[in-house]
């Protein structure tokens, strides 16, 4: 048996993901895409934006194992109906997520690009700083969760918003039109952790914006079609916003000459709020791989026909 290795740009990777298979006693031929194997020996695949279409060839796989926390890459891939998937999540990826987000708000904050202008230039730029307590968290998955409690530890007045109410200590849970209208009117930050769905497409648009009172600054880390780019720098202009903080884009990477890049109240980073560790995503599929074939759910299972 084997185990297919599906990942758009995984090619940098292929030679840890091999060691750690083997290190972590998993001694099956890992295949990659183009490679001469019989597809009918393939039990497990990692996919990231899976490139194959011909699933009905490989009649022997029990596990399709995300490597991220998303699926939605992996909706349009045609796996056959019955076929068990798993998306990753785990400790490392809600830490690296909340390091993102906490750092980042920041950022903002002590407003860090002016202070490194005036530092390369030698000045003492002292001021203000852009302070802001009142923070809705769009989604509360489990990074959701974990962004949501790192958040009031640090003193914030967090509100979060999904789709069935949540219990999670000192978080206002908010669900619904009604919940939404209230979490949008009071924050300062909008921080979108929501999957990609038909539902939540280009949700975060200058309709959503214009029911915020208080100009707040918007960051995604979710997915970049959850925002309508084209909407940010007008509602910049008229102040529906006071910025934007930009992890994911529709689509990767941002086109160069998006307008995006230049404006001084968008930052930008390369989709890298919380990257997937490579040795913790092995661990999952092999874990996932032993409960399927002993006749179990694997963890963090994915239904795809609701798209997460
Ligand atoms: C990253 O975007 C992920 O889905 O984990």
């Amino acid at each position: 048996m084997a185990i297919l290795v599906d990942m758009t740009g995984s090619e940098s990777r292929l030679d840890a993901i091999k060691t750690d298979f083997k290190r972590l006693g998993v001694n099956d031929p890992v295949w990659v895409v183009g490679d001469d194997f019989d597809p009918a020996t393939i039990r497990l695949v990692l996919a990231w934006k899976p490139q194959t279409r011909d699933w009905a060839a490989f009649p022997n796989v029990h596990l399709v194992q995300s490597w991220g926390a998303g699926v939605d890459h992996l909706l349009d891939a045609g796996f056959p109906a019955d076929w068990t998937v798993a998306r990753f999540m785990g400790q490392s990826l809600k830490d690296r997520m909340v390091r993102y987000v906490c750092a980042q708000l920041s950022n903002w904050q002590l407003d860090m690009p002016r202070l490194y202008a005036a530092q390369s230039e030698q000045r003492w730029d002292w001021h203000d700083g852009r302070w802001g307590d009142n923070v809705l968290v769009l989604g509360l998955g489990e990074l959701g969760q974990s962004v949501a409690e790192a958040l009031v530890q640090q003193g914030y007045q967090v509100s979060g918003w999904s789709q069935s109410p949540k219990t999670i200590e000192s978080v206002v849970s908010l669900t619904g039109k009604q919940g939404l209208r209230a979490g949008l009117a009071k924050a300062d930050y909008l921080i979108n952790l929501l999957p990609l769905t038909s539902e939540t497409r280009g949700l975060l648009d200058s309709q959503l914006w214009a029911r915020c009172e208080r100009k707040p600054v918007i960051m995604n880390v979710g997915r970049g079609a959850s925002l309508a780019e084209d909407d940010l720098i007008p509602a910049l202009d008229v102040g529906l916003i006071g910025g934007a903080i930009l992890d994911v884009f529709d689509p990767e990477p941002l086109a160069d000459d998006s307008p995006l890049w230049r404006h001084p109240d968008i930052w930008i980073t390369p989709h890298i709020a919380s990257i997937s560790d490579p040795s913790d995503v092995i661990r999952l599929a092999i874990e996932n791989q032993q409960r399927v074939e002993a006749g179990q759910q694997p963890r963090y299972p994915v239904d795809l026909s609701r798209e997460y």
